[in-house]
């Protein structure tokens, strides 16, 4: 599967400029998550559009792969939720 294919984007279609409307493929609200006494993720909301690139970056234990692992079904949230991902 080709990077373009796994975020939506349509067939030929470039990269997409900020503010050009495409409908979200990805939409997560308020997300909690805690080991023990740790907070990994404290309300993290995000929203992400067809076609669009998004970084993700924090320094060591901020919680990026806690939340990449909830995108992808590994862990549950403890609190929000969200869509999953479509294609
Ligand atoms: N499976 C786990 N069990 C216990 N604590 C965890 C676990 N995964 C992550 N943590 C803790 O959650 C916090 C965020 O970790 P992590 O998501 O790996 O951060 P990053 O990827 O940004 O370095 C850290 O305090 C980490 O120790
Ligand atoms: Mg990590």
């Amino acid at each position: 599967m080709s990077l373009a294919d796994f975020i939506g984007m349509p067939d030929g279609a470039g990269p997409v400029s900020p503010g050009i409307h495409r409908p979200p493929v990805l939409r997560l609200q308020n997300i909690t998550k805690t080991f023990g006494g740790a907070k990994a993720l404290c309300g993290v909301s995000l929203t992400v559009k067809a076609g669009s690139v998004h970084g993700l970056l924090g320094r060591n234990g901020s919680g990026k792969s806690t939340l990449v692992k909830i995108l992808a079904g590994f862990h549950e949230p403890d609190e929000g939720g969200g869509t999953p991902l479509q294609r």
